[in-house]
């Protein structure tokens, strides 16, 4: 049973081990879930113990992954957020129960912890799986951001095409509202760890699954994925080990997300209001060779 619930969507919190609540749910009943496991690294969460021994993190890795999997729609999506330390497991584990890789995307982010000893951590992987990827839920019209060519590099060519001055997100994703949850950012819950950005869980909800369908975080942590799944009408279910930590999250979700636009949802990265000036992203790239890099976590945005 749910320690935690409201109705239009309906949410569901669950506090206990997700291995164990993902057993007792129906198979094939989710269409989309997104996992932001505890990345073994001594992390101090309520209740749960982050420094296993590698082969025993690596069990209980396969143990959610395959209780995910059962629960899975087969038009539905499996999404990892997880760091260098376990990309490759959980790719060969998740290939070798049959799912089929559509994209192996990156959080890139600034603001990593500063070290000597090897290059400074600015990202994440963000691994993005469907059971079958022909038939699997995919909006990319909801999920479109001004292309480089229109707003940087004034071409006309792209007020001619069929998304004028949009395209669909790189497979490395950065800007406006994506930087890490930390300091004065509105967004963030404190007692929180590792919370990811609300714009992050919209491109994944947004484009993985439909208004109504049921959306599954088996690590809800702060609730990110049960608060935005809520303002753009999706069903879902957060599980959570600890319980203080489910009553947190609750918290958030009744108070709902704060990146909101004027209809009440939250924002895409704002929209090329300035096409073919060139201005848009000026103020915060940084030029070099071949292109442009966000300045990432240093922007305005990234600082609200
Ligand atoms: C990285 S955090 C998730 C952060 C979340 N994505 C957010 O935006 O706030 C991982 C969470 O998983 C929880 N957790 C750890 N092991 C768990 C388990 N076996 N079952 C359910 N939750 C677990 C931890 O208590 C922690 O809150």
């Amino acid at each position: 049973m749910p320690k935690f619930m409201l109705e239009d969507p309906r949410t569901e919190v669950y506090v206990g081990d997700c291995r164990e609540v993902l057993a007792g749910l129906p198979a094939e009943s989710v269409e989309l879930i997104f996992a932001d496991p505890p990345f073994n690294w001594n992390v101090p969460y309520s209740g749960w113990k982050d420094n296993m021994r590698r082969t025993d993190y690596l069990t209980f890795t396969y143990e959610w992954l395959d209780a995910c999997i059962r629960v899975l729609k087969s038009n539905g999506s499996l999404w990892v957020n997880i760091p260098d330390d376990w990309a490759a497991e959980i790719v060969v584990h998740l290939k070798e129960r049959g799912l089929q890789m559509v994209n192996w995307c990156i959080w890139h982010f600034r603001f990593g912890q500063c070290r000597d000893a090897n290059f400074i951590v600015s990202k994440v992987h963000v691994l993005y799986f469907a059971k079958d990827r022909k038939s699997r839920i995919w909006n990319p019209d909801d999920i479109l951001v001004p292309s480089d060519r229109a707003s940087i590099y004034n071409d006309a060519r792209t007020r001619s095409t069929r998304r004028p001055g949009l395209r669909v997100p790189l497979d490395v994703w950065y800007g406006d509202y994506l930087g890490r949850i930390q300091g004065a950012n509105k967004e963030r819950r404190p007692g929180h760890h590792n919370q990811i950005p609300e714009t992050y869980m919209q491109r994944v909800i947004m484009g993985c699954s439909n208004e109504g369908d049921l959306v599954l975080d088996p690590f809800l942590g702060s609730g990110t994925t049960c608060t935005v799944a809520r303002a753009l009408n999706r069903r879902s279910i957060g599980i959570e080990f600890s319980e203080p930590t489910a009553a947190s999250a609750f918290e958030r979700i009744k108070s709902g997300a704060v990146r909101l636009g004027p209809d009440g949802k939250p924002t895409l990265e704002s929209a090329p209001t300035d096409l073919g000036t060139g201005r848009r992203r000026r103020r915060d790239t940084l030029l070099y060779s071949d292109g442009v890099i966000p300045i990432g976590d240093d922007t305005e945005a990234n600082r609200a």
